[in-house]
């Protein structure tokens, strides 16, 4: 047996090793189509002059830690205001070149958006929205944009998935540098992080300041979606959403006849899971009031 070991050892470590090589080989080649196709219009005429089919990007080679620190400077870049945001990069197909201007401006914001599902299934249901996802960790943001080059490619001839697109960001510090005042009409948080030890609760993305950013950043009448299959965090997103002057429940009714929460239940990646396990999913809908 012991002897067996260093034989074990190194095959691991040969194991490791041919598995590092190819994700780094599949990274690599991810990231110089990434770098040609990210910022422009995809539309049939750019498929023609593509030498390959952009395939949908294969999840495992973007593995990740769980976690990152919301606190921490991650080098982000981040416009100095709204203003100088460029969101022709992302949304190419809604910049118009003879006035120099965007013909929208995001209005739907996923915050944490993780793997992309439910901007994907967002995307047809809001055909003429801006949809963005913000996420802190950079291999799954390099998913989400790999996700949507390919679904863009596949989807030219009826300009599918030109309405949303994902952002590498701290939603936590930054989110008035990319939103104007009363920008949005939605927020989405999906299985948002539970940080369940209490010193690290103050990691939530629910607390009374941030709150009133998103209330900042959110028009009268817009909505906050709420959904985790942790039943503390629930009560504690439920609690401060309750607590604070410029959001009101939706209640039961409104929600079971939404079309936003139909979808947040069944079509993120986390919400997959849970469905897997059989776990529960605690759900809860905010209107922003008007400032009194
Ligand atoms: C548990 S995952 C849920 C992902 C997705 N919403 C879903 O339902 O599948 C939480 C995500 O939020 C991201 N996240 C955590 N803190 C964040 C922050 N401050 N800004 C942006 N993204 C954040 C994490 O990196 C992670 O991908």
């Amino acid at each position: 047996m012991s002897e067996e070991q260093p034989v074990n050892k190194n095959e691991v470590e040969k194991k490791n090793s041919e598995t590092y090589a190819k994700r780094q080989a599949y990274r690599e080649k991810q990231e110089n189509v990434r770098k040609t196709l990210k910022h422009v219009r995809i539309d049939e005429d750019t498929i023609k002059d593509t030498e390959t089919a952009v395939e949908l990007p294969r999840k495992r080679f973007y593995r990740q830690r769980a976690h990152s620190n919301p606190f921490s400077d991650h080098q982000l870049e981040y416009p100095g205001s709204p203003d100088e945001m460029d969101w022709s990069k992302l949304y190419p197909h809604y910049y118009d070149e003879t006035t120099g201007k965007m013909t929208k401006e995001v209005k739907i914001a996923d915050i944490g958006c993780g793997f992309g599902g439910l901007l994907i299934d967002l995307s047809p249901e809001f055909k003429d929205t801006l949809i963005l996802g913000m996420e802190i960790r950079v291999q799954v943001t390099h998913y989400v944009e790999d996700r949507i080059i390919a679904l863009r490619q596949q989807h030219a001839a009826e300009h599918g998935y030109q309405n949303i697109n994902v952002l590498r960001g701290n939603a936590m510090k930054f989110l008035p540098n990319f939103f104007k005042q009363s920008q949005l009409d939605k927020m989405f948080f999906c299985f948002p992080d539970p940080h369940f030890k209490q010193r690290k609760h103050k990691a939530r993305i629910i607390t009374n300041t941030l709150l009133s950013e998103y209330a900042f950043v959110l028009r009268e009448g817009g909505i906050i979606y709420t959904i985790t299959d942790v039943l503390d965090l629930h009560n504690w997103m439920v609690k401060h959403l309750d607590e604070h002057p410029l959001f009101e429940r939706c209640g039961e009714e409104w929600e079971e006849q939404d079309v936003c929460v139909k979808i947040m239940r069944e079509s993120t990646e986390e919400g997959k899971k849970v469905a897997r396990n059989q776990g529960s999913k605690y759900v809860k809908c905010y209107r922003r009031l008007p400032n009194p």
